[in-house]
């Protein structure tokens, strides 16, 4: 367990800087037959520790029984992410996929075909939809604030997924009842919290996810046929309208898969703005500084909040064309898992990786290969999420709205972070009490 921002003051337990040396030139493989349950005890340290102890920045070993190799550091992000030299197939176990991008995503599309319906994402969350979604999210929790006055105490992480489902459906081109909006809610939050779990709940969140991609189908039907009716130029309306590079209309249970890949990670955007109520707990003179106004930091907040938080672990990948990484040859179909949290604390990248210092990111040039927990490279060319800059503007909004839209008081929970389970989060998903709006501060 660790101390969420506290590793500000403390570090992280078990999460000490790790020193990872450089470059072997052969890659080491691992004593032991197989790691799988290793990977799931150590959690998000499971590549770091080994690096740190064999000096190098990749191994070899084996997950329920199969071949992969680990590689951290900006050196290995960088082949990872550049080049083309890796697809995604087969590269995460369906039990994920199912729940996360799927089949037929972009995720899963290469050359000409992905850098076509990239653009569409892209195009999708250009700045002046991108100040819509920030305008619809910002009324949305205010409008949730009133309610949260009413009540003794909520649970942030909760009230967050609610807010961010209405908020991706308004902002997509759907205003949905209030049964609807908590059905979907429940549905999108499941798809996250259950993509590394095997077993019952997998299969729980797998069957719930079936009557989710039901109801996006029927967005799009609904669009294409004429009796569902959204605005030109909204997400939904796109989506429906999306063609292929040959001028094709997207099949339209891809095209519900793509409605998915959109409002999924916005409410997923709920787990780092938790992480940002942590921060803004733990170290409260980043609070004051935001409460009085003072902004000049707050992009350096958030990039410090998305680098220091533990979400996506690692990111999948299969050789597509033979390379040689470090004089070492990769053979096509060899399966490699690239360390996001690992490269995020990599002591030669972010010295102290585990104090929570936004003011590291005050002169940091940008190096698109460093800082990882959407992905690396570039958007159009590479798989860098495409949702990165709406992330950084909600979350702004968020701890904006955190900092000076109310006020409340954090009663004594559990607020640990258990760097095993995956996604990870404060254990009592961040209970806030005595919820009190100050509208003299409140800016839309
Ligand atoms: C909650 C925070 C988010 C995290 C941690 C996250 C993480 C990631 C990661 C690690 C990738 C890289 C996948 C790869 O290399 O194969 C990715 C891709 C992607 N993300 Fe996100 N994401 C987030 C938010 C969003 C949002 C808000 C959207 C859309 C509104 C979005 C849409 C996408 C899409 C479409 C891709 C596929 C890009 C491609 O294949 O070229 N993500 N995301």
């Amino acid at each position: 367990m660790g101390r969420g921002c506290q590793a500000a003051a403390v570090g992280l337990t078990g999460g000490t800087a790790t020193k990872v040396s450089l470059t072997l030139d052969s890659i080491p493989t691992l004593p032991g037959i197989d790691s799988t349950l290793a990977f799931l005890k150590d959690g998000y340290l499971f590549a770091s520790k080994r690096c740190a102890r064999l000096g190098s920045d990749a191994f070899h070993t084996r997950l329920g029984g199969r071949p992969v190799t680990f590689m951290l550091g900006a050196d290995a992000s960088r082949t990872f992410w550049s080049g083309g030299r890796f697809d995604r197939h087969g590269s995460i176990p369906p039990t994920a996929t199912h729940l996360l991008q799927d089949n037929g995503s972009s995720q899963t599309l290469d050359g000409e075909e992905h850098r076509h319906r990239k653009r569409m994402f892209l195009e999708m969350m250009e700045p002046p939809e991108r100040d819509r979604l920030r305008a619809v999210f910002a009324a949305e929790w205010d409008d949730a604030a009133g309610r949260w006055q009413e009540q003794g105490e909520i649970v942030l992480h909760d009230e967050l997924q609610s807010v961010l489902t209405r908020t991706a459906m308004l902002w997509a081109g759907l205003d949905l009842r209030e049964n609807d909006a908590a059905s979907r809610a429940f549905e999108l939050g499941e798809m996250v919290e259950n993509a590394g779990r095997f077993g019952p709940r997998n299969w729980m969140a797998r069957t719930l996810r079936f009557r989710t991609e039901w109801w996006a189908r029927g967005v799009i039907d609904g669009v294409r046929e004429g009796s569902l009716d959204v605005p030109e130029g909204s997400a939904v309306h796109r989506l429906a309208t999306q063609t292929n590079l040959d001028g094709t209309l997207l099949d339209r249970a891809v095209a519900g898969v793509e409605l998915l890949n959109t409002v999924r990670p916005i409410v997923a955007i709920s787990r780092f703005i938790v992480f940002a109520a942590l921060c803004l707990n733990e170290v409260p003179r980043w609070r004051e500084t935001f409460a009085a106004g003072d902004d000049s930091d707050l992009a350096h907040f958030v990039t410090e909040v998305r680098r220091h938080a533990p979400f996506f672990r690692v990111m999948g990948g299969r050789v597509r064309r033979a390379f040689e990484w470090r004089q070492h040859p990769f053979s096509i179909g060899q399966w490699v898992l690239l360390d996001l949290y690992g490269t995020n604390h990599d002591p030669r990248l972010w010295p102290e990786p585990y104090r929570f210092r936004p003011e590291r990111f005050r002169d940091w040039p940008g190096d698109p290969y460093t800082l990882i927990p959407q992905g690396g490279g570039e958007y159009l060319h590479d798989h860098r999420c495409a949702g990165e800059p709406v992330t950084i503007e909600l979350m702004r909004e968020g701890v904006r709205a955190l900092s000076r839209s109310i006020e409340y008081g954090v009663p004594p929970q559990d607020l640990r972070v258990s760097l095993r389970h995956f996604p990870a989060g404060p254990a009592s998903g961040f209970r806030i009490n005595r919820v009190r709006r100050s509208r003299a501060t409140w800016t839309v």
